[in-house]
């Protein structure tokens, strides 16, 4: 479904992401970890078209998106929930949600889809009158989830979804994500849990210094040694 290949992506002369070759199969939820600046962020927003990469190539269900403009990259069925959530303070949680509808590329449909988020966060759908600056942190990032979704991508990219969360307030995002590829969507989720990233995904990659380090699989999560060689290195 997503492919990139060879990405190498350079703020000035510095590159922050090296040939960087990563897939994720249609309904697959792929994870990728790494140290602070390992390039997660970069990679996203490379797939995303808001930095150019130097070389290689981005494949969504076979076709190039490379150079492509952000809107397009959207209307062409990728959505991204930002780091830090960028949720409207002043605004309702309604008319946050409203906003994520202009990427979607039918017409019909919108009521359904704000509809389905609703149902998948009902906490959401409790405040959607209140102004969004009002909710927790949780919720705030359900909200930024569900602004994602009511676009209906084929494809949902998450950086650090859980951060600054409470472990219960984790499990709620960590469980939205299985609902939200049960309904056909599949997911890259960028995160620092290791642990519980390499346990939720069917596959996760591990990025130091704008590369690839290993790839490890649910049952790698149990291992320690494994998941300390993944951040620090075997040598
Ligand atoms: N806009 C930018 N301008 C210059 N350097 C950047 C910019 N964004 C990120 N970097 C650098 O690129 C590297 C990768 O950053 P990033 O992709 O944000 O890493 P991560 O998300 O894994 O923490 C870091 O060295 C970071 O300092
Ligand atoms: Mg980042």
């Amino acid at each position: 479904m997503l492919e990139v290949s060879g990405l190498e992506v350079r703020y000035g002369t510095v590159p922050a992401v090296r040939d960087l070759d990563l897939s994720v199969g249609r309904g697959e939820i792929v994870g990728l970890i790494g140290p602070n600046g390992a390039g997660k962020s970069t990679t996203l927003h490379a797939i995303m078209g808001a930095v150019r990469p130097s070389a290689g190539d981005i494949r969504l269900a076979g076709s190039s998106i490379r150079g492509r403009a952000p809107e397009q990259v959207v209307r062409a069925g990728v959505a991204l929930v930002p780091e830090g959530r960028r949720i409207f303070t002043e605004l309702t949680v309604e008319e946050n949600l409203r906003l994520g509808l202009a990427g979607r590329r039918s017409k019909d449909g919108s009521a359904e889809a704000l509809e389905r988020v609703y149902e998948l966060f009902p906490v959401v759908h409790e405040s959607r009158s209140r102004h969004a600056g009002l909710l927790s942190g949780g919720q705030q990032q359900q909200l930024a989830i569900g602004r994602a979704l009511v676009g209906e991508p084929d494809v949902l990219l998450l950086d650090e979804p859980s951060l600054g969360l409470a472990p219960t307030v984790v499990d709620t995002v960590f469980g939205a994500l299985l609902a939200i590829r049960a309904q056909g969507v599949t997911i890259l989720l960028v995160e620092q849990r290791a642990q519980r990233t390499v346990a939720l995904a069917d596959r996760t990659y591990v990025m130091s210094n704008g590369e690839l380090r290993m790839t490890l699989g649910p049952g790698d999560a149990g291992d320690s040694r494994r998941m300390v060689e993944a951040y620090f290195g075997s040598s």
